[in-house]
């Protein structure tokens, strides 16, 4: 049986710059040679903290600040390293009612309190209600923790946040005293030419945006390779829990190399063949259940989110799907709570673009066989 991959957030495999890192590869050995023997430090490899900084300058018109730039293993790291600084048990934290699974599983590890703020899917989180949320904190005498953001191409629903949302966020924080920390994960995943507002990094001026990256989502979640920066005294307090020496020199310095010659190229290639993926997704729901959900129509990232009928009977659907071979990840692990919700993330690059339309062929008959009696004779009508 063939298998129609829609889990997990991968980007394009069959574009996979093989060749290219082979070559990387040799100048990054011929480069460090013995150099290897070191522990790369906490910072890491100063060579892709460049690239880094040099990624950002070519997108925000600004470059990173090198030596605030910390290399981690994948932006889990980061992640885990930069929640870890700041949350307490107990703590409280505000995030979009719809978040990366990854990243609540570590709010819930340190036992945060997790706020949801209701967002749309496509300017992202509201900041009306951000700000109700913060003044019903600050009535209870709390100043939360941090507010967590994926700012562009978010994880799961695809949000970009607006200029002026993201504007407002940053007078928020700094009018209840709190910091932001702006995942931005699928940054450069883009489908149409520069259509993510400015980072609230570079937009922040009061030190309180602490941003996350990676190049698990352009290039391969294999290579481990992430980052976060943060200004002082954020960034010295942040390393001083990390204990791992650094991460590894030989991969940052392969990827570093493949990417000083080949950025722009190969985004080019490889967003246009998981724009294409994301278009042929659309294009088979389009054909098969329109009128019965709503889905959003990506212009970047990796997912695609689909609402469901609320007479969706999820176990079923997640059965007949599993029998055709289709996998999807449920909203439910999504939600900041964990609700049940009726909605379910495709993650669109992974798969091969001719099989897209029989995969979601099959989801979608999926989708109709999973209603109840209700929809039916509705239906029926
Ligand atoms: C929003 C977000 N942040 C961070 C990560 C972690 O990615 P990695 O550790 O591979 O860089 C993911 C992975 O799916 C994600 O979606």
């Amino acid at each position: 049986m063939k298998d129609f991959a829609f889990t997990g957030g991968r980007p394009d495999p069959f574009t996979f710059p093989t060749e290219e890192l082979i070559k990387a590869s040799e100048k990054a050995l011929r480069k460090l040679g013995g150099d290897l023997v070191n522990y790369p430090g906490e910072s890491g490899y100063k060579g892709l903290r460049e690239l880094a900084s040099m990624r950002f300058e070519r997108r925000e018109g600004v470059p990173l600040p090198v030596d605030n730039t910390s290399i981690t293993s994948g932006s889990m790291q980061a992640l885990e390293l930069v929640l870890g600084t700041f949350i307490k048990p107990g703590d409280t934290v505000l995030t979009e009612e719809f978040t990366y699974s990854g990243t609540l599983g570590i709010m819930r590890h340190l036992q945060a309190n997790i706020v949801g703020v209701p967002m749309d899917y496509v300017d992202g989180m509201d900041m009306d209600a951000l700000e109700e949320k913060l003044k019903e904190l600050k009535r209870q005498n709390v100043t939360p923790s941090m507010i967590y953001t994926t700012s562009n191409h978010q994880n799961p629903t695809g949000a970009i946040l607006s200029l002026e949302r993201r504007q407002r966020m940053l007078e928020l924080a700094e009018e209840y005293d709190t910091i932001i920390v702006e995942d931005d994960c699928y940054g450069d995943i883009d489908f149409v030419p520069n259509p993510t507002p400015d980072s609230l990094f570079k937009l922040d001026t009061s030190n309180r945006v602490i941003f996350i990256a990676t190049f698990s989502k352009i290039l391969g979640a294999g290579v481990r390779q992430g980052y976060f920066v943060a200004n002082q005294p954020h960034y010295g307090m942040i390393h001083h829990n990390r204990w791992d020496g650094g991460t590894s020199a030989l991969a940052s310095a392969i990827v570093a190399e493949f990417f000083i010659e080949h950025l722009d190229k190969h985004l080019e290639i490889t967003n246009a063949a998981v724009g294409a993926k994301c278009q042929a997704v659309v294009d088979t729901l389009d054909e098969h259940v329109s009128g019965l959900c709503t889905w959003t129509r990506p212009r970047g990232g990796l997912f695609l989110w689909i609402d469901l009928p609320e007479t969706t009977d999820m176990s079923k659907l997640n059965t007949l799907a599993s029998e055709k071979g289709v996998g999807f990840s449920s909203g439910s692990a999504f939600h900041y709570a964990g609700a049940p919700v009726k909605a379910i993330r495709l993650a669109y690059a992974y798969c091969h673009v001719d099989d897209i339309p029989e995969g979601i062929t099959y989801l979608a008959e999926a989708i109709q066989a999973s209603q109840s009696e209700v929809v039916g004779e509705a239906a029926a009508d």
